[in-house]
């Protein structure tokens, strides 16, 4: 089966076509950074209108890639949540409508639940059935959480971050050292010429949440480590006597470690045949390398995604589509993007 996937929930605009969930054909990715840099941040409301101007041509390139027509299409899916509202509406429209003009089916698909999907793309990625149940850590710029995944569209929350998520406490501290938008592949090109123990940054202990339900010690808190950053530099004069690199090293130490802890921790409490891990910061090279040499250490199979699937892209959405039914024609016109959508509301 050959589906088209959209995904146009934040900030990069993307199409892809994959074969039977696994196998990409294409995958086409626009980025909208160099727009919202200048704002220190994505503003939602230049993110929806670049996804209108590039979808289209993104479509067609996809298209081109794959070296197929409109015909052999055989179903459209899109993200519908979660993510920005304006954001979202583009391709879930788009898509409905392109699946309606085709006369094909259309799918909606979870965002989290493809970012962890990502593992299972591409000709050396691990079997599916084989990896099930799995421990799922999903760490981007908008999320950071633990699941326990029976499948890819069944799984429960273990433990999340209980403010800002790890992605934006690395935007949030590389914009203090004024090093840019975004911050995640920044700090990782200066942290690799610097010491990691420089600064002791604090690693938040959770002793009560906000949310019931969740275990205190699988979740995580990365708004306290920018604070301290913060403190940092107002108490050494930005920093004058220090270098960047260190400061770097040190800083995404701090959330590293902590995403290295709860990681451990949850692999001890579950029975899984594998951990995977997938979105944007799994990119990070000194945090593949933690999950790497936790999981060994408890002689658990890890998989991570491919970083070229790693930040927002529509071959998971088109991948993951392949698991999720149909949305039935009578309920294509009325069901629509979700920005808070739940985990399992696409199964
Ligand atoms: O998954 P993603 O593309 O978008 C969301 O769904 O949020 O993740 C974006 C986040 C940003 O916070 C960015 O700074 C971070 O991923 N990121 C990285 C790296 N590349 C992107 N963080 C650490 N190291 C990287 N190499
Ligand atoms: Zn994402």
């Amino acid at each position: 089966m050959i589906i088209l996937g959209i995904e146009t929930s934040c900030d990069e605009t993307s199409a892809a076509i994959v074969r039977d969930g696994v196998e990409v054909l294409s995958s086409v990715i626009h980025s909208q950074v160099e727009k919202h840099r200048p704002h220190g941040g994505v503003v939602p409301e230049i993110a929806s209108r670049m996804h209108v101007e590039t979808l289209p041509g993104l479509m067609l390139q996809a298209l081109e890639q794959a070296g197929i027509g409109w015909d052999r299409i055989d179903a459209v899916a899109a993200t519908r949540g979660p993510g920005l509202a304006g954001a979202l509406l583009i391709g879930y429209s788009a898509a409905k409508a392109l699946a309606l003009r085709l006369g094909k089916p259309f799918r909606p698909v979870h965002h989290l639940e493809a970012h962890l999907y990502a593992v299972f793309l591409g000709p050396d990625a691990p079997g599916l059935s084989g990896s099930m149940p799995a421990l799922g850590l999903l760490v981007s710029g908008g999320h950071s959480c633990l699941l326990h995944m029976k499948s890819p569209l069944d799984m429960r929350l273990l433990g999340q971050t209980i403010d800002d998520a790890a992605g934006e406490a690395l935007d949030k501290g590389a914009s203090l050292l004024g090093l840019g938008y975004p911050g995640g592949p920044v700090i990782e090109r200066l942290a690799r010429d610097g010491r990691a123990d420089f600064v002791n940054f604090p690693r938040a202990r959770i002793e009560r949440l906000p949310v019931p339900g969740l275990a205190p010690e699988l979740c995580f808190s990365f708004s306290g480590v920018k604070t301290a950053l913060k403190y940092h530099l107002q108490r050494t004069g930005g920093g004058a006597g220090d270098s960047p690199a260190d400061l770097a090293a040190s800083y995404q130490e701090a959330i590293f470690d902590a995403l290295a802890t709860g990681f451990d921790r949850a692999l001890a409490r579950v029975n899984v045949r594998s951990a995977i891990a997938g979105g944007g910061v799994i990119c990070n090279r000194s945090l593949r390398g933690k999950l790497e040499d936790v999981a060994a250490r408890r002689g658990c199979a890890l998989h991570l995604a491919a970083p070229v699937h790693c930040a927002d892209n529509a071959a998971m959405i088109a991948g993951l589509a392949a698991h999720v039914p149909d949305l039935p024609l009578a309920r294509l016109l009325d069901e629509d993007i979700h920005p808070r959508l739940p985990l399992g509301a696409c199964a």
